[in-house]
Protein backbone atom coordinates (compact mmCIF):
# COMPACT_ATOMS: atom_id res chain seq x y z
CA UNK A 1 0.00 0.00 0.00
CA UNK A 2 1.46 3.06 -1.20
CA UNK A 3 -0.66 5.62 0.62
CA UNK A 4 -1.15 3.58 3.59
CA UNK A 5 -2.89 5.84 6.04
CA UNK A 6 -2.51 9.28 3.94
CA UNK A 7 -5.78 11.70 3.80
CA UNK A 8 -6.24 13.26 0.41
CA UNK A 9 -7.63 16.11 -0.60
CA UNK A 10 -8.35 15.85 -4.57
CA UNK A 11 -10.49 18.66 -5.82
CA UNK A 12 -12.42 18.07 -9.14
CA UNK A 13 -12.73 14.50 -8.48
CA UNK A 14 -16.40 13.87 -9.99
CA UNK A 15 -14.75 12.69 -13.39
CA UNK A 16 -11.58 12.51 -15.74
CA UNK A 17 -8.14 12.48 -13.91
CA UNK A 18 -9.49 13.51 -10.64
CA UNK A 19 -11.92 10.48 -10.67
CA UNK A 20 -9.61 7.61 -11.46
CA UNK A 21 -6.96 9.43 -9.26
CA UNK A 22 -8.96 8.90 -6.24
CA UNK A 23 -9.98 5.36 -7.01
CA UNK A 24 -6.46 4.79 -7.41
CA UNK A 25 -5.50 6.58 -4.27
CA UNK A 26 -8.02 4.36 -2.15
CA UNK A 27 -6.67 1.49 -3.73
CA UNK A 28 -3.17 2.22 -2.24
CA UNK A 29 -4.49 2.69 1.38
CA UNK A 30 -5.42 6.59 1.07
CA UNK A 31 -8.30 7.80 2.54
CA UNK A 32 -9.94 10.68 0.42
CA UNK A 33 -11.85 13.95 0.55
CA UNK A 34 -13.63 14.44 -3.14
CA UNK A 35 -14.46 17.75 -3.96
CA UNK A 36 -15.87 18.99 -7.04
CA UNK A 37 -18.75 21.75 -8.15
CA UNK A 38 -20.80 19.02 -9.31
CA UNK A 39 -22.28 17.24 -6.09
CA UNK A 40 -23.80 14.25 -8.63
CA UNK A 41 -20.55 13.26 -9.73
CA UNK A 42 -18.67 13.97 -6.11
CA UNK A 43 -21.47 11.65 -4.91
CA UNK A 44 -20.63 9.32 -7.43
CA UNK A 45 -16.79 9.12 -6.77
CA UNK A 46 -17.05 8.05 -3.17
CA UNK A 47 -19.80 5.92 -3.82
CA UNK A 48 -17.60 4.08 -6.04
CA UNK A 49 -14.84 4.32 -3.65
CA UNK A 50 -17.02 2.96 -0.60
CA UNK A 51 -17.69 -0.02 -3.28
CA UNK A 52 -14.31 -1.20 -3.12
CA UNK A 53 -14.23 -0.94 0.95
CA UNK A 54 -12.16 2.60 0.59
CA UNK A 55 -13.01 5.56 2.93
CA UNK A 56 -13.97 8.65 1.77
CA UNK A 57 -16.76 12.20 2.15
CA UNK A 58 -17.36 14.30 -0.41
CA UNK A 59 -17.33 18.14 0.24
CA UNK A 60 -19.03 20.16 -2.48
CA UNK A 61 -16.81 23.11 -2.94
CA UNK A 62 -15.91 25.63 -5.50
CA UNK A 63 -12.44 26.08 -6.03
CA UNK A 64 -13.14 29.84 -6.60
CA UNK A 65 -14.04 30.70 -3.34
CA UNK A 66 -12.29 30.86 -0.03
CA UNK A 67 -14.76 30.33 2.74
CA UNK A 68 -15.28 26.91 0.27
CA UNK A 69 -11.70 26.24 0.98
CA UNK A 70 -11.43 26.35 4.65
CA UNK A 71 -15.19 24.29 4.89
CA UNK A 72 -12.77 21.77 3.19
CA UNK A 73 -10.41 21.98 5.41
CA UNK A 74 -12.41 21.45 8.55
CA UNK A 75 -14.05 18.80 7.01
CA UNK A 76 -11.07 17.08 5.84
CA UNK A 77 -9.60 17.05 9.49
CA UNK A 78 -12.88 16.38 11.46
CA UNK A 79 -13.38 13.43 9.11
CA UNK A 80 -9.90 12.31 8.75
CA UNK A 81 -7.73 14.19 11.54
CA UNK A 82 -5.05 15.18 9.25
CA UNK A 83 -4.35 15.89 5.63
CA UNK A 84 -0.96 14.60 3.90
CA UNK A 85 -1.57 15.02 0.47
CA UNK A 86 -3.80 18.11 -2.03
CA UNK A 87 -4.33 17.22 -5.62
CA UNK A 88 -5.00 20.94 -6.93
CA UNK A 89 -7.00 18.76 -10.04
CA UNK A 90 -9.99 20.97 -10.98
CA UNK A 91 -9.82 23.05 -13.92
CA UNK A 92 -11.56 23.87 -17.24
CA UNK A 93 -10.93 24.30 -20.89
CA UNK A 94 -11.24 26.88 -23.64
CA UNK A 95 -9.64 26.86 -27.14
CA UNK A 96 -10.46 30.48 -28.70
CA UNK A 97 -8.48 32.74 -30.81
CA UNK A 98 -7.11 36.20 -28.37
CA UNK A 99 -9.61 38.62 -30.25
CA UNK A 100 -12.32 36.17 -29.49
CA UNK A 101 -11.81 35.67 -25.64
CA UNK A 102 -14.20 37.96 -24.00
CA UNK A 103 -13.00 39.35 -20.39
CA UNK A 104 -15.80 37.33 -18.65
CA UNK A 105 -14.28 34.08 -20.13
CA UNK A 106 -10.54 35.57 -19.24
CA UNK A 107 -11.74 36.05 -15.29
CA UNK A 108 -13.85 32.78 -14.82
CA UNK A 109 -11.23 30.33 -16.71
CA UNK A 110 -8.15 32.36 -14.52
CA UNK A 111 -10.43 32.01 -11.30
CA UNK A 112 -10.67 28.20 -11.06
CA UNK A 113 -7.22 27.11 -12.91
CA UNK A 114 -5.10 29.91 -10.92
CA UNK A 115 -6.95 31.10 -7.86
CA UNK A 116 -8.58 28.06 -6.94
CA UNK A 117 -4.61 26.58 -6.80
CA UNK A 118 -3.90 29.51 -5.06
CA UNK A 119 -6.57 28.80 -2.77
CA UNK A 120 -5.57 25.27 -1.84
CA UNK A 121 -2.19 25.62 -1.36
CA UNK A 122 -2.67 29.08 1.14
CA UNK A 123 -5.48 26.67 3.18
CA UNK A 124 -3.58 23.38 3.14
CA UNK A 125 0.16 23.49 3.16
CA UNK A 126 -0.29 25.87 6.71
CA UNK A 127 -1.34 22.11 7.83
CA UNK A 128 0.66 20.53 6.46
CA UNK A 129 3.69 22.58 7.35
CA UNK A 130 2.77 22.21 11.34
CA UNK A 131 2.65 18.07 10.70
CA UNK A 132 5.92 18.88 9.22
CA UNK A 133 5.02 16.73 6.13
CA UNK A 134 2.98 17.14 3.16
CA UNK A 135 2.68 16.61 -0.25
CA UNK A 136 0.86 18.96 -3.21
CA UNK A 137 0.52 18.54 -6.63
CA UNK A 138 -0.61 21.10 -8.85
CA UNK A 139 -2.19 20.45 -12.67
CA UNK A 140 -0.97 22.34 -15.19
CA UNK A 141 -0.17 21.12 -18.56
CA UNK A 142 1.98 20.90 -21.85
CA UNK A 143 -0.08 24.23 -22.55
CA UNK A 144 2.23 25.75 -19.91
CA UNK A 145 5.13 25.05 -21.29
CA UNK A 146 4.62 25.09 -24.98
CA UNK A 147 2.53 27.42 -26.97
CA UNK A 148 -0.42 26.74 -29.16
CA UNK A 149 -3.19 28.90 -31.50
CA UNK A 150 -6.21 29.25 -29.44
CA UNK A 151 -4.31 28.64 -26.28
CA UNK A 152 -3.67 32.32 -24.80
CA UNK A 153 -5.45 32.16 -22.26
CA UNK A 154 -5.71 28.44 -21.00
CA UNK A 155 -1.97 28.48 -21.53
CA UNK A 156 -1.49 31.53 -19.43
CA UNK A 157 -3.21 30.05 -16.34
CA UNK A 158 -1.29 26.55 -16.95
CA UNK A 159 1.88 28.64 -17.09
CA UNK A 160 0.94 30.59 -13.49
CA UNK A 161 0.35 27.23 -11.86
CA UNK A 162 4.18 25.89 -13.50
CA UNK A 163 5.53 28.80 -11.54
CA UNK A 164 3.29 29.23 -8.49
CA UNK A 165 4.12 25.63 -8.07
CA UNK A 166 8.07 26.45 -7.82
CA UNK A 167 7.49 29.29 -5.32
CA UNK A 168 5.23 27.61 -3.17
CA UNK A 169 8.07 24.40 -3.12
CA UNK A 170 10.81 27.18 -2.05
CA UNK A 171 8.41 28.88 0.55
CA UNK A 172 7.97 25.68 2.46
CA UNK A 173 10.72 23.54 1.31
CA UNK A 174 11.88 24.30 5.18
CA UNK A 175 8.33 22.91 6.63
CA UNK A 176 8.88 19.45 4.59
CA UNK A 177 6.22 20.50 2.53
CA UNK A 178 6.59 19.24 -1.10
CA UNK A 179 4.67 20.75 -4.23
CA UNK A 180 4.84 20.02 -8.02
CA UNK A 181 3.37 20.21 -11.05
CA UNK A 182 2.09 17.74 -13.47
CA UNK A 183 2.03 18.97 -16.94
CA UNK A 184 -0.15 16.12 -19.24
CA UNK A 185 -0.45 16.37 -22.67
CA UNK A 186 -4.42 15.18 -24.38
CA UNK A 187 -6.22 12.84 -21.95
CA UNK A 188 -8.77 11.02 -22.75
CA UNK A 189 -11.23 12.76 -20.91
CA UNK A 190 -14.19 15.44 -21.53
CA UNK A 191 -11.37 17.70 -22.74
CA UNK A 192 -9.84 15.94 -24.96
CA UNK A 193 -13.54 15.14 -26.43
CA UNK A 194 -14.38 19.24 -26.89
CA UNK A 195 -11.00 20.10 -28.34
CA UNK A 196 -11.57 17.54 -31.11
CA UNK A 197 -14.90 19.62 -31.31
CA UNK A 198 -13.22 22.78 -31.41
CA UNK A 199 -10.22 21.36 -33.52
CA UNK A 200 -12.57 19.63 -35.74
CA UNK A 201 -9.58 16.85 -35.94
CA UNK A 202 -10.99 13.39 -35.11
CA UNK A 203 -9.61 10.99 -32.22
CA UNK A 204 -7.11 9.21 -34.78
CA UNK A 205 -6.21 12.98 -36.06
CA UNK A 206 -5.52 13.98 -32.24
CA UNK A 207 -3.70 10.51 -31.65
CA UNK A 208 -1.55 10.76 -34.68
CA UNK A 209 0.05 14.02 -33.24
CA UNK A 210 1.62 12.38 -30.11
CA UNK A 211 4.93 10.44 -30.44
CA UNK A 212 3.76 7.58 -29.23
CA UNK A 213 1.09 7.74 -31.42
CA UNK A 214 -1.94 7.97 -29.00
CA UNK A 215 -3.44 10.53 -26.69
CA UNK A 216 -3.04 9.59 -22.74
CA UNK A 217 -5.27 7.86 -20.48
CA UNK A 218 -6.44 9.18 -17.20
CA UNK A 219 -4.95 6.30 -15.34
CA UNK A 220 -1.50 7.31 -16.88
CA UNK A 221 -1.82 10.93 -15.36
CA UNK A 222 -2.95 9.28 -11.68
CA UNK A 223 -0.41 6.86 -11.56
CA UNK A 224 2.74 9.55 -11.95
CA UNK A 225 -0.05 11.47 -9.30
CA UNK A 226 0.54 8.41 -6.84
CA UNK A 227 4.21 8.80 -6.91
CA UNK A 228 4.54 12.35 -6.52
CA UNK A 229 1.95 11.84 -3.23
CA UNK A 230 4.02 8.88 -1.92
CA UNK A 231 6.94 9.26 0.13
CA UNK A 232 8.76 7.20 -2.59
CA UNK A 233 9.15 11.22 -4.14
CA UNK A 234 10.54 12.31 -0.83
CA UNK A 235 13.47 14.22 -2.34
CA UNK A 236 11.44 15.59 -5.36
CA UNK A 237 9.91 19.17 -4.86
CA UNK A 238 9.19 22.20 -7.24
CA UNK A 239 9.55 19.55 -10.06
CA UNK A 240 7.21 19.54 -13.68
CA UNK A 241 6.37 16.14 -15.20
CA UNK A 242 5.70 16.04 -18.35
CA UNK A 243 3.26 12.63 -19.04
CA UNK A 244 2.38 13.57 -22.93
CA UNK A 245 3.54 10.93 -25.16
CA UNK A 246 6.91 12.69 -26.39
CA UNK A 247 5.03 15.87 -27.60
CA UNK A 248 6.89 18.83 -25.85
CA UNK A 249 9.95 17.13 -27.16
CA UNK A 250 9.14 17.47 -30.82
N1 LIG B 1 -7.68 16.02 -20.22
C1 LIG B 1 -6.64 16.65 -20.73
O1 LIG B 1 -6.34 16.51 -21.91
C2 LIG B 1 -5.76 17.52 -19.84
C3 LIG B 1 -4.48 17.87 -20.32
C4 LIG B 1 -3.67 18.69 -19.54
C5 LIG B 1 -4.12 19.14 -18.31
N2 LIG B 1 -5.36 18.78 -17.86
C6 LIG B 1 -5.80 19.32 -16.57
O2 LIG B 1 -6.15 18.24 -15.71
C7 LIG B 1 -7.18 18.66 -14.82
C8 LIG B 1 -8.34 17.68 -14.87
O3 LIG B 1 -8.84 17.66 -16.20
P1 LIG B 1 -9.85 16.53 -16.75
O4 LIG B 1 -9.43 16.23 -18.12
O5 LIG B 1 -9.99 15.44 -15.76
O6 LIG B 1 -11.19 17.42 -16.85
P2 LIG B 1 -12.70 17.08 -16.48
O7 LIG B 1 -13.50 18.16 -17.12
O8 LIG B 1 -13.02 15.66 -16.77
O9 LIG B 1 -12.72 17.26 -14.88
C9 LIG B 1 -12.62 18.52 -14.28
C10 LIG B 1 -13.44 18.50 -13.00
O10 LIG B 1 -13.30 19.78 -12.36
C11 LIG B 1 -14.56 20.15 -11.86
N3 LIG B 1 -14.65 21.61 -11.71
C12 LIG B 1 -14.81 22.54 -12.69
N4 LIG B 1 -14.89 23.76 -12.14
C13 LIG B 1 -14.77 23.60 -10.79
C14 LIG B 1 -14.79 24.49 -9.69
N5 LIG B 1 -14.97 25.82 -9.86
N6 LIG B 1 -14.64 24.00 -8.44
C15 LIG B 1 -14.48 22.66 -8.27
N7 LIG B 1 -14.48 21.76 -9.26
C16 LIG B 1 -14.62 22.24 -10.52
C17 LIG B 1 -15.56 19.61 -12.87
O11 LIG B 1 -16.87 19.51 -12.32
C18 LIG B 1 -14.93 18.27 -13.23
O12 LIG B 1 -15.40 17.23 -12.39
C19 LIG B 1 -7.55 20.09 -15.23
O13 LIG B 1 -6.87 21.02 -14.41
C20 LIG B 1 -7.04 20.17 -16.65
O14 LIG B 1 -6.77 21.49 -17.06
C21 LIG B 1 -6.19 17.98 -18.60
Amino acid sequence: MRLENKVAIITGAGTGIGKKTALLFSSEGASIVVTDVNQESGNQTVKEIQDQCGQAIFVPHDVTKEEAWMHVVEEAKEAFGKIDVLFNNAGIYIIKPMIEISLDEWNKLMAINVTGVFLGMKHVMPVMAEQKKGSVINASSIAGIIGAPGHVLYGASKGAVRTMTKDAAMEYAGQRVRVNSIHPGYIKTGMATYASEVTGKSEEQLDATYPLGRMGDPEEVAKTVLFLASDESSFTTGAEFVIDGGATVQ
